[in-house]
């Protein structure tokens, strides 16, 4: 499928990177956007590295054959798992001068002028967790921080069914907040590293102490993009801008119209696709 534009890709398992698109449409209205969520084969937080791999490369494929030259990973799982394979190995084949970046880098860089003590909390998928890309990229860039992880399994089955403020709902947020606050009491700052969790904010402060810096990672990788391409005017001159958005799912439309309206709080017309 050619749209003939040069929009940025954006990619994530299901829905969870519209809250990254969200606020890429706020700090960046002036770009086109194409979102591509793989519905029908999420979650991937659960799947093996090489299964994520191979959903992310064929999902950056299909959007750099849509026309994009810039694709975000909007998705910590694909990030954690497929991110570097595919900047290293494929993209030298695919096309040297188009580009993929994550959402992991620019959400470390942060945590490091949020902690005080030292004690960083990272919630995210099993496969976010098991990768540990968190602690490697920290441990990278500040050494004298440690952390601490803890996989949610339930939440983003919670977000995507919208279950999140049901008892049961509840019951998964509070235990895991806990059982994270348990391996280290210290945690002043903690990243929610996974793009569904911020629809969980709400609900999650209720289970935080206040002293607890939570990590916004769509106003941060957001504006991470906008310094990006500020610093690569190469790449910023192909990314058209008509201010366009196009959605994509691999998933049932009307469901993910509906589903997706309440990420993006507006309406929003979406096309079927086959990876
Ligand atoms: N939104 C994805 C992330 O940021 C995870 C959702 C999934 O498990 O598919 O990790």
């Amino acid at each position: 499928m050619n749209i003939h534009k040069q929009a940025i890709g954006v990619f994530d398992s299901g829905y969870g990177g519209l809250s990254i698109l969200n606020e890429f449409l706020k700090e960046l209205p002036e770009y086109d956007f194409i979102y591509l969520g793989d519905n029908a084969r999420s979650p991937y937080g659960t799947r093996s590295y090489d299964v994520v791999y191979e959903y992310t490369l064929q999902a950056v494929e299909q959007l750099f054959s849509m026309g994009c030259e810039l694709v975000i990973l909007a998705c910590n799982t694909a990030s954690a798992k497929a991110l570097r394979t595919i900047q290293q190995r494929d993209l030298p084949k695919i096309n040297p001068n188009k580009r993929v970046l994550g959402v992991i880098r620019p959400s470390v860089e942060e945590v490091g002028l949020l902690t005080k003590t030292k004690h960083v909390g990272v919630l995210g998928t099993v496969g976010t967790v098991r990768s540990n890309s968190y602690p490697l990229e920290i441990e990278k860039l500040y050494p004298d921080i440690k952390v601490l992880q803890e996989s949610c399994p339930m939440w983003v089955p919670l977000v995507e069914n919208n279950e999140f403020k049901t008892e049961g709902g509840q019951y998964f947020i509070k235990k895991n907040i806990a059982n994270l606050l348990q391996k280290d009491p210290k945690i002043d700052t903690i990243i929610l590293g996974c793009t569904h969790y911020p629809l969980l904010q709400e609900e999650i402060q209720k289970y935080l102490p206040n002293r607890i810096n939570l990590i916004p990672q769509g106003e941060i990788v957001a504006k991470s993009l906008k310094d990006y391409l500020k610093r690569h005017p190469e790449m910023e001159v192909r990314c058209s801008k008509n201010g366009e958005r196009e959605f994509f799912t691999t998933e049932f439309v009307d469901s993910f119209e509906e589903k997706a309206a309440r990420f993006l709080n507006s309406e929003l017309k979406a096309r079927h696709i086959n990876l």
